[in-house]
């Protein structure tokens, strides 16, 4: 597994890590999954207040305790003590003592009124003082979105943003992805896999293109397609499989490096991913 630093704080975390979002759907192949992937080294797990699957995503990590675990509180949990409740909820269903990434999901309630971005970092402080959370991080946040909240921040800094990436979304290449490289915010790539789009149509020219570049490194074009999303180096993605086949082979996407040439190659695509 490659490794690369979150945020600035001088710890490692894997650069493939586990999305979950629907993981638990076929139960029993969704924990055999997850387990699999942590024996692999895909040892950071993403999940979320909202995505139901707390108490899943738990019971895959089980004992374990060398698993790097991510989850979010949901916008409508933004006032200072529904953040405090929603945290204490994910610790309980997770069956964890600290949380290692506490995240904002969104930066906005769009049903309502947002509490004042002090008041929801304020609370999230406390968490990490409490000692409940270790790194505070966002998600879908834009530049304005990091510069507010980073503005109220006290003790702490945003160690991430959680934002959609990959060779079929590259709208964060414009000017987040500088931002977070300037500030030291680790970029944390969702659907990285185009939510499964980039293999769904193995007649597309892109995968055409990922399979023929990937037959220079023995990998496959979801292999190449994953590791051109970390291959930036601030970049960690978190690929969701179900599967042992799919888990063994995104696990599979770290370990080498694409060229300058290939690089390239793949950004020819850049036009067609806006
Ligand atoms: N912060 C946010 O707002 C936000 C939004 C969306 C997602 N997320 C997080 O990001 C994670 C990843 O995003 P995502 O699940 O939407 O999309 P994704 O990871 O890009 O794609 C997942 C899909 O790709 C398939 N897949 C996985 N590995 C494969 C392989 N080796 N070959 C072929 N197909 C493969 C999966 O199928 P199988 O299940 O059959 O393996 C699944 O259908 C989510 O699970 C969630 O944790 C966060």
């Amino acid at each position: 597994m490659d490794f690369i630093e979150l945020g600035r704080t001088g710890e490692k975390i894997p650069a493939l890590g586990m999305g979950t979002w629907q993981v638990e759907a076929n139960p029993e192949e969704g924990i055999q999954a997850l387990r699999l992937g942590f024996e692999q080294g895909m040892k950071l797990v993403d999940t979320a207040e909202r995505h139901n699957n707390e108490e899943f995503v738990g019971k895959a990590i089980g004992d374990r305790r060398d698993i790097f675990v991510a989850t979010k509180v949901y916008q409508t949990h933004f006032s200072h003590d529904d953040v405090i409740k929603a945290c204490e909820g994910s610790l309980s269903r997770l069956g964890v003592d600290k949380i290692d990434l506490y995240q904002l999901h969104w930066p906005y309630d769009k049903q309502g009124p947002t509490p004042p971005r002090k008041e929801t970092m304020g609370a999230m402080e406390e968490l990490v003082s409490q000692g409940k959370i270790r790194h505070i991080g966002v998600s879908n946040f834009s530049v304005k979105d990091l510069e507010s909240a980073m503005s109220v921040m006290k003790e702490n800094k945003i160690v991430s943003n959680q934002v959609e990436y990959s060779l079929m979304a590259r709208g964060i290449e414009d000017e987040l992805l500088d931002f977070c490289k300037k500030e030291g915010i680790t970029v944390i790539a969702y659907k990285p896999l185009g939510r499964g789009s980039i293999s769904g149509d193995r007649s597309s020219a892109l995968y055409k293109l990922l399979g023929d570049i990937g037959k220079g490194y023995g990998k496959t074009s979801v292999q190449v397609a994953l590791n051109w999303v970390i291959s930036r180096g601030n970049i960690c993605a978190i690929p969701k499989a179900g599967t042992r086949e799919h888990v063994l082979e995104n696990a599979g996407a770290a370990g080498f490096k694409l060229s300058g040439g290939d690089l390239e190659r793949l950004d020819s695509f850049r036009a067609l991913a806006r």
